[in-house]
């Protein structure tokens, strides 16, 4: 019976198999190659990951990730555009996406026994919380310019070792865009779009917290709260060393 409260959960059973978040080695990850830092992951392995999780959860939920999974930039994307802030460098995204649902179902499960914390919409937000920085960062090419708002086949003439911010980050922001990306594709399923559209966006758009930080909305559900806390957790275990707060720019 002592292990009645995790027995409960069907994602505690997931949590169980490989949580990427227990293999972390390295201690200063920032400005490296992210692939590096966990050792023997690679970024295929976080696709599948991810691919599977929507899976467990069920066709409907995986049909509304599946157009961001099969995005050839999602796997490759940096994290951040500067090299002192978190999960800078090639698949940051796929890493800080990966850790961040990790953390989520973990603080789910603490919570499960008093609180009912829906398994898809805490999915679906996390997995969805920066899907728009793909459009706020770029990769500093050797060669080739390509536009990074391109949603076909991404290839250009670089290592995707250094990335700059676009002026969608400045003008649209990857919040808005993450929103709007997650409305896209929440559209590819009836019964999703019908019961969580709203409460996915709106856990997407508080991710920040506060309008400083880029948030049109603070967090009032516990899954916008669920998320902001583990997203803020995974950045700052990410780059602590490295950023400071009282610096912020
Ligand atoms: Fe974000
Ligand atoms: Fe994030």
């Amino acid at each position: 019976m002592g292990s009645l409260i995790i027995n409960m959960s069907p994602w505690s059973n997931w949590l169980t198999h490989l949580p990427f978040t227990q293999k972390i080695t390295g201690s200063n990850p920032v400005g490296d190659a992210i692939e590096n830092i966990y050792k023997g992951i690679t970024m295929t392995d976080y696709i599948g990951k991810l691919n599977a999780n929507a899976k467990t959860l069920g066709d409907d939920v995986y049909t509304v990730c599946e157009g961001i999974l099969n995005d050839k930039r999602f796997p490759i994307w940096s994290g951040s555009s500067k090299s002192n802030q978190h999960h800078y460098g090639k698949g940051g995204l796929v890493q800080h996406t990966s850790e961040v649902i990790d953390t989520c179902f973990r603080v789910k499960a603490l919570y499960e026994h008093k609180y009912e914390i829906d398994s898809k919409e805490l999915f679906l937000s996390a997995f969805f919380h920066d899907v728009g920085k793909m459009h706020d960062y770029e990769p500093i090419m050797n060669q080739t310019v390509h536009n990074a708002n391109d949603t076909t086949d991404y290839t250009c003439e670089t290592d995707y070792s250094e990335w700059t911010g676009t002026s969608h980050k400045r003008s649209i922001h990857h919040i808005s865009r993450s929103g709007i990306m997650w409305s896209e594709n929440a559209r590819k399923n009836e019964g999703i779009y019908d019961e969580y559209f709203e409460k996915v966006l709106h856990a997407i758009l508080a991710h920040h917290m506060e309008r400083k930080n880029g948030s049109p909305v603070a967090p009032k559900s516990r899954v916008a709260w669920i998320l902001t806390l583990c997203d803020n957790m995974s950045a700052r275990m990410n780059d602590a060393d490295t950023w400071d707060i009282l610096d912020r720019r």
